[in-house]
């Protein structure tokens, strides 16, 4: 599995981890992710089981697995966390698992015995560090009715979830976990979003809020992480985009 840093100022940092080579085809590639301050360590969506033996192999290159303080689930899909029951096995018990309480009775299901800290619905902060805060933001309905991104103000990275997210076919990368030319990454997000998200009005409301923010790097839970640039054109598409195309089967 591949281990990119997005973001490195001394001791703290943010890194990528995807497009396992081994990863089986059916399963859908996912990005994980590490924010780092000192020996303080929060993984955003850890992931699915099937990905658990080579994400731990890739993590524990870059850190000690008692590093690990914290876990963050953006919503309750198994791509996002049905590893807990494996990470919690390997992390230390006072391990902090940060979860919208919509979902904790459902994630609840495949591990009875994680004790959540539930986020409210308009957000939480969370101390990684004394000098590392990161805002866990709402984006409900997008594509889950209980959703969060996290923003980490100081390094300027907005992790987006399922917001942004590319199906990549693994022969059309571009060898890079960066989007290089985002008039030809299109195809591979629209059907996406078109799909997944159904309410235009939290589609608004989260373009409303996330254009607010100072925003150096957009990184999804899938496909290429955006940059520069394209976070803004990635706004700007998303903000027009004809969204909820499952409506078409209910309407015939
Ligand atoms: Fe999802
Ligand atoms: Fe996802």
């Amino acid at each position: 599995m591949k281990c990119v840093t997005l973001f490195r100022d001394n001791e703290h940092c943010w890194q990528a981890f995807g497009q396992d080579p081994d990863k089986p085809d059916n399963v859908v590639d996912t990005n994980q992710y590490v924010v780092r301050s000192g020996d303080a360590a929060i993984l955003l969506d850890p992931g699915g089981m099937e990905v658990f033996p080579p994400m731990l192999a890739a993590l524990t290159r870059e850190i000690p697995v008692e590093n690990v303080t914290a876990l963050f689930l953006s919503h309750q899909d198994p791509d996002i966390g049905s590893s807990l029951p494996l990470w919690r096995r390997i992390c230390k018990p006072d391990v902090k698992i940060y979860l919208s309480w919509l979902w904790a009775g459902f994630t609840a299901h495949f591990d009875r015995d994680a004790v959540f800290t539930t986020i409210p619905d308009e957000g939480m902060e969370m101390s990684l560090s004394h000098d590392v805060k990161l805002r866990f933001l709402p984006a409900h309905y997008l594509h889950s009715s209980g959703n969060f991104n996290v923003y980490d103000p100081k390094a300027r990275v907005l992790f987006s979830g399922d917001m942004g997210a590319a199906l990549v076919p693994a022969d059309k990368g571009n060898g890079t976990m960066f989007v290089s030319d985002f008039a030809g990454h299109i195809q591979y997000m629209e059907g996406f979003h078109r799909r997944w998200l159904g309410s235009p009005q939290a589609r608004d409301a989260w373009v409303a809020q996330m254009s607010k923010l100072d925003i150096d790097i957009l990184a999804p839970q899938h496909g290429l992480v955006f940059k520069g640039d394209d976070v803004r054109r990635f706004m700007d598409w998303i903000a027009g985009l004809d969204i909820g195309s499952g409506l078409a089967a209910m309407n015939r």
